[in-house]
């Protein structure tokens, strides 16, 4: 049992008492509760007799920070711990914007918030609104501060108010906690700069290249053409600091008990805005050492688990997002194993099943994806997925060779293909990506683009290809059918929903020119919006399929997670195949065609939902035709089948 089991079962015994002395009382239960284990964890990574000073702040901060809490938060938290997992609900359906993309400001969003209701969406990732350096700042994941506002969104107010009007709706606010560097503005980065030893040891600085080359000897390199190697030696300080992502981000030095203290800090400030899902940016990097790459190191692990349990105490309702872009057996470490089982992140990105997508519609084949998913650990019980089919950044090809190699294909040259197909390089492929970080040396490289752009709608538009541009709709939609049917919470990229394409203006501005993640960053196209109604756009189509998809998903719980998701076979190696069930026998099987031309499954493969005749497809509302046993699938075509 994890230590969140044990929080929900206290607060159920506990009745609606408001008042603001029970929420201290359940607070010092809490602590109480996860105070050995807290202490345990601290002294693991801080030994115990030069850090005991630093534990005992960690003492003082929780409470002085939990009366600073509001009281509707306080009463949140402990509702939701009376609910149980509320994370894996089949109600939450999510969007991921740029406010300033997005509308201008706080306040502008606030005022859109029924354009999310009316497609159903009622989870949002707003990406970076605090304060960051003028000109190149990683779209504000270089930060100068934790929990102020960007004045460019708006003020603290703007953000209380919507997260207030959100609260009202039940809708959910997902914010960053950008925990492996700040900017090289930050206050603690001037300080160092200024010369002050002790803020110089809140980073990786050293006065020469020894001990960084020694680092270089075994640390990838993130953006190896835009900020090739992980130092950068600032002249003011006359040092090297370590810069594993862009030379103005400057990765913490968590082995400093301080820099744990004053980031708990910054963290439980954060949460205090209001913010249900932190989502933990870059995490598997937390923790760095000499003769390692510096990701997913055990100490990683203890350092999560560390913040989660303190935040486990201060605000139960707050769950962690795990941001690790990593291995696909490296990913769901992040919900804790061993010592700190069940007791790191609720939440992780399903990015091995984003990839795995993307390797079936260039294929159009799912031989890859039921080889690979059929290989991944699985995920402890009180956990979820953020299922989503592209975000923010480049979509990597993180999946493991030796399953390609497994199924027959070369893996060298089945990455140069995906690479190619992508990324312009085909002349027959209808995707219109761009290439992100390639490695001509190494052949690496990653992939950008909008999802309409990668599915074909781009070029459809352009060479006036109307069976492409039907082909490219089916996908779109087929795609993000999948992901509101897998485990776990999806997650929408704006625009996305009315089928934005790539948006090329980027290139025109000196600091975003070299980082082509900006080309799937498109402004949202309200004219497009205006006339979603009207029914005659390829928008609106996508819009009101992905609404119909929103609406039946939340009717059915048997599309919360419980862990409650088989794969199916089918002969047909150009479909995929998965059944969601619930315990009262309930079930939706859920099944598509990744090919350009039909294909049939065989009645048979369908289990007990090709026995009857009754079975009804939910997308189309009609019920199955089996001819000679068979089902016909069109091309693209996403059913989820119930039985009546
Ligand atoms: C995460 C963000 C990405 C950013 C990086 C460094 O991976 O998603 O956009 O560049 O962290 O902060």
């Amino acid at each position: 049992m994890n230590q969140a089991s044990l929080h929900q079962m206290v607060a159920a015994k506990h009745s609606d008492d408001k008042k603001a002395t029970h929420f201290d009382e359940l607070f010092e239960l809490r602590l109480a509760t996860n105070l050995t284990l807290i202490k345990d964890l601290f002294f693991s990574i801080y030994p115990r007799a030069t850090h005991g000073k630093a534990f005992k702040q960690l003492l003082d901060v929780l409470p002085a920070l939990h009366k600073k809490r509001a009281p509707t938060l306080k009463a949140q938290d402990i509702e939701r711990l009376q609910q149980g997992n509320w994370y894996q609900s089949e109600k939450l359906v999510g969007m991921q914007l740029y406010v300033d993309h997005f509308t201008k400001d706080l306040k502008g969003l606030a005022d859109k918030l029924d354009y999310f209701e009316k497609l159903g969406v009622n989870f949002l990732h707003l990406m970076p609104i605090t304060p960051r350096p003028n000109g190149e700042n990683d779209g504000g994941y270089a930060v100068n501060s934790y929990h102020e506002v960007d004045p460019r969104y708006g003020t603290k107010k703007d953000l209380l108010e919507l997260t207030e009007k959100m609260r009202d709706k039940n809708m959910y606010l997902m914010l960053d906690f950008v925990a492996n560097h700040t900017s090289n503005e930050y206050p603690w980065a001037k300080k160092a700069i200024a010369g002050d030893a002790s803020y110089q040891e809140y980073y990786y600085t050293f006065p020469d290249r020894t001990v960084p080359d020694a680092f270089e000897a075994t640390l990838p390199e993130i953006f190896p053409m835009t900020s090739p190697g992980n130092f950068t030696y600032h002249p003011k300080m006359k040092r090297w600091v370590m810069t594993v992502f862009n030379s103005y981000q400057w990765d913490l030095n968590y082995s400093n008990p301080f820099v744990f203290m004053k980031m708990l800090e910054n963290l439980l400030k954060l949460v205090n805005l209001g913010v249900d899902v932190v989502r933990l940016d870059a995490l598997a990097f937390m923790w760095k050492k000499l003769g390692t790459q510096s990701q997913n190191l055990p100490e990683v692990h203890a350092l999560i688990s560390l913040f989660r349990l303190c935040l486990q105490v201060f605000a139960p309702g707050v769950v962690f997002l795990a941001e690790a872009i990593v291995a696909p057996n490296d990913i769901v470490k992040y919900f804790g194993t061993g010592a700190t089982e069940g007791n790191e992140c609720e939440i992780a990105y399903n990015a091995t099943f984003m990839a795995l997508l993307w390797d079936a519609i260039a294929t159009k084949k799912t031989s890859l994806l039921y080889k690979s998913l059929q290989n991944l650990p699985s995920k402890p019980d009180d956990t979820t997925w953020i299922n989503y089919i592209r975000c923010h950044d480049d979509i990597g090809l993180g999946f493991e060779d030796r399953f390609i190699t497994e199924i027959g294909w070369n893996a060298q040259s089945h990455r140069k293909f995906l690479l190619d197909y992508y990324c312009q390089a085909i002349e027959w492929s209808p995707a219109m990506g761009q290439l992100f970080m390639y490695n001509p040396k190494t052949g690496d490289g990653r992939i950008t683009g909008s999802a309409a752009s990668l599915l074909g709608l781009e070029k459809a538009l352009k060479q006036k290809d109307d069976k492409g541009l039907r082909k490219a709709i089916d996908k779109i939609v087929m795609m993000h059918g999948l992901v509101l049917g897998y485990n776990g919470i999806p997650l929408i990229y704006a625009g996305d929903e009315i089928g934005t394409l790539n948006d090329y203006t980027y290139l025109t501005d000196p600091d975003k020119k070299d980082d082509s993640r900006w080309v799937n960053r498109p402004s949202h196209n309200w004219d497009e919006v205006a006339v979603l109604d009207t029914g005659k756009t390829y928008a609106s189509e996508i819009f009101f399929a992905l609404q119909k998809l929103i609406r039946l998903r939340k009717q059915l719980p048997v599309f919360a997670d419980q862990n409650n998701l088989s794969l199916y076979y089918s002969h047909n190696q150009h479909t995929f195949l998965f059944e969601r069930t619930s315990q009262d026998g309930k079930g939706v099987l859920v099944l598509c065609n990744f090919d350009e031309v039909s294909h049939e499954i065989d009645r048979v493969e369908l289990g007990s939902y090709g026995k009857q005749s009754g079975t009804k497809d939910l997308i189309s509302g009609k019920r199955m035709k089996f001819v000679s046993g068979k089902l016909k699938l069109q091309p693209y075509q996403l059913c989820w089948l119930v039985k009546s």
